[in-house]
């Protein structure tokens, strides 16, 4: 699966020549300036939860592509108020098999109100599975103990956690989530973009190495085949 890092949280990953793009947050992104939010491909968009450093570019690309917008109720409800028409409703707990792959949604602990202020429901992670391989996208979470249900559902390649600490787990946390999950191929996400997430890289790829672990930390734009 080719994995594409467009910063902060926002990722695009191919399934059978479908590119199905987490969380865009790309024009605000003071990092993704060389970034072209136009020049993104998108058939799917995984909406983790509501807050703006995660849905602020959906609408936008979503009625630029026609991608189908995959999120929990509350925030499919709120898309169709802003135009955005091709939605897939879910909450914490459900899957859909959508031809390529299946989504499962697992939970997240956190919390998702909209820009506007609208009640965005459950935060969610998603445990895709398909012939291509498995992985998680944990969303913005803390480290918790329903972690250890994902290999049940999925036999993961790899896993993108956040490592950023403040808002969600940092990089310890998120080696005893790997180990939960079992998957030892990580991809860092949420982290540098603002003041309260700076990690020190050096230190942070230390805590995954000490523990046996790879932590891949892709350039924004960058591409890697996983
Ligand atoms: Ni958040
Ligand atoms: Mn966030």
């Amino acid at each position: 699966m080719q994995v594409t890092y467009y910063g902060h949280s926002c990722f695009s990953v191919v399934i059978k020549g479908k590119h199905l793009l987490f969380d865009p947050f790309i024009t605000h992104n003071e990092l993704a300036k060389k970034i072209d939010v136009n020049n993104i491909k998108a058939d799917y968009i995984l909406q983790s939860h509501g807050h703006a450093d995660h849905i602020a570019d959906t609408v936008g690309i979503a009625k630029r592509t026609g991608a189908k917008v995959i999120a929990a109720y509350e925030i499919h409800e709120w898309l169709n108020k802003q135009g955005v028409e091709n939605t897939h409703p879910m909450n914490t707990g459900g899957k859909w098999n959508f031809g390529e792959f299946t989504v499962k949604c697992v939970v997240a602990h956190h919390s998702s109100g909209l820009p506007d202020g609208s009640y965005g429901g459950n935060p969610l992670g998603f445990v895709i599975t398909s012939e291509e391989g498995d992985f998680y996208y944990a969303g913005d979470t803390a480290l918790t103990l329903d972690m250890q249900l994902v290999p049940r559902w999925g036999k993961l390649k790899f896993a993108l956690l956040p490592i950023g600490d403040n808002f969600t787990m940092d990089a310890a946390d998120a080696v005893e989530a790997s180990n939960m999950i079992k998957c030892n191929q990580v991809i860092g996400m949420h982290y540098d973009t603002f003041g309260f997430i700076k990690i020190d890289r050096e230190k942070t790829l230390q805590i995954f190495k000490d523990a046996g672990k790879t932590l891949l930390l892709p350039g924004i734009g960058e591409t890697i085949d996983l």
